[in-house]
């Protein structure tokens, strides 16, 4: 099955008023297939195992496992049996905040109005409402990008896309609201080791759209940068620390460092719901480290001798202060600023 035969707009997320379809992110973009997920525990799978991934997408994700968790739930004590749903979403994947404010946002509305379809009512909400907030990042974060020149070549890392989101995407969004107004010239995606995101999905994605982009290896961007190919650098992000200090994608921290020793202006885009402003800095947020045989193999060929042993953070944290702008749904801050915005914004 191929993607344009099918759908034109990317959704990795639907809902069909009993399970939830999911976009197998595991087998782009050598293979466009859906799988349909039934029960809680076939979501914290479809999490765990990056079928779904993203942080905005985990967490719509996420929602809708709460429902299906309801569909499975007896009904003199719902709501025990929510909350231990809760706990094994909760459990999938560690860094990206979204995903516990989703099951939080399902749990509260579920103790207030215990209903199915209250639930379903709340976890579109979410799907929609992630969709909207997209597009609102995408028009502040061209508003952001330098005035000059006319068309810009923007590079980015790991996949901040529709796929990584309900669609639209945080980074990608910026790019498509770029490339729409005519001030696109290219894309650079980094392949983004151990997993491709950013070769398997990013490119996939912008490849879909007619949107010119160059892959690099992970080892280039100093390089490409350097040699002033680069206007801005734009990436997503998995949880943002009250000071700004944002956790993304292993290896974003180094393009960071790269951007800002050649005067590079370098943009986080992210929803609110990315930003934990319970955190003050960025050395508490949870790294998830993963299995080794990422990085061992790849599609079972072996890149490194049999006994040799490895370090998989999936993530690192970019200090703020290399950080020019947090483009969120509201507008465009300087990390120093985010705190105060969130307060105004969310009350927090
Ligand atoms: O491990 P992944 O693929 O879930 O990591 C994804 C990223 O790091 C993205 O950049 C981030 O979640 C932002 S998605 C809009």
């Amino acid at each position: 099955m191929t993607f344009s035969a099918v759908q034109s707009e990317i959704r990795p997320v639907q809902w069909n008023g009993h399970a939830c379809v999911l976009i197998d992110q595991t087998v782009l973009p050598g293979i466009y297939r859906t799988i349909e997920i039934r029960t809680s525990d076939q979501m914290a799978t479809a999490i765990r195992t990056m079928i779904v991934r993203g942080a905005p997408a985990i967490g719509v994700a996420a929602a809708f496992g709460m429902v299906l968790g309801w569909q499975e739930a007896p009904q003199d004590d719902p709501i025990t049996h929510l909350e231990r749903v809760a706990a094994t979403l909760r459990a999938t994947r560690p860094t990206a905040v979204n995903l516990f404010w989703a099951i939080d946002r399902m749990l509260t509305v579920a103790r207030r109005e215990p209903s199915f379809a209250r639930l379903e009512r709340e976890a579109t909400a979410i799907l929609e409402g992630d969709i909207a907030t997209c597009r609102a990042i995408g028009e502040h974060g061209l508003l952001a990008l330098p005035a000059a020149p006319e068309r810009l070549r923007l590079l980015t890392h790991c996949n901040a896309g529709a796929l990584a989101t309900a669609g639209y995407g945080t980074a990608l969004g910026v790019v498509r609201s770029a490339h729409r107004e005519g001030r696109l010239e290219r894309v650079y995606a980094d392949e983004t080791r151990p997993r491709l995101q950013g070769a398997r999905l990013t490119a996939w994605e912008l490849v879909h759209e007619r949107i010119p982009v160059t892959v690099l290896a992970d080892t280039m961007a100093a390089h490409v940068i350097g040699r002033g190919l680069v206007d801005a650098v734009v990436v997503g992000a998995d949880r943002i620390a009250a000071n700004g200090d944002t956790a993304n994608k292993i290896g974003t921290c180094g393009v960071a460092i790269i951007a800002k020793h050649y005067g590079v202006p370098f943009f986080v885009a992210a929803p609110w719901s990315t930003v934990d402003g319970n955190l003050p800095s960025g050395d508490q947020i949870p790294i998830e480290q993963r299995d080794s045989e990422e990085m061992r193999a790849i599609e079972g060929v072996a890149l490194c001798p049999q006994d040799v042993e490895f370090y998989n953070p999936a993530f690192d944290v970019t200090p703020a202060p290399l950080i020019t702008g947090i483009i969120v749904e509201s507008g465009v801050y300087a990390p120093g600023e985010l705190a105060a915005a969130g307060q105004a914004q969310l009350g927090r």
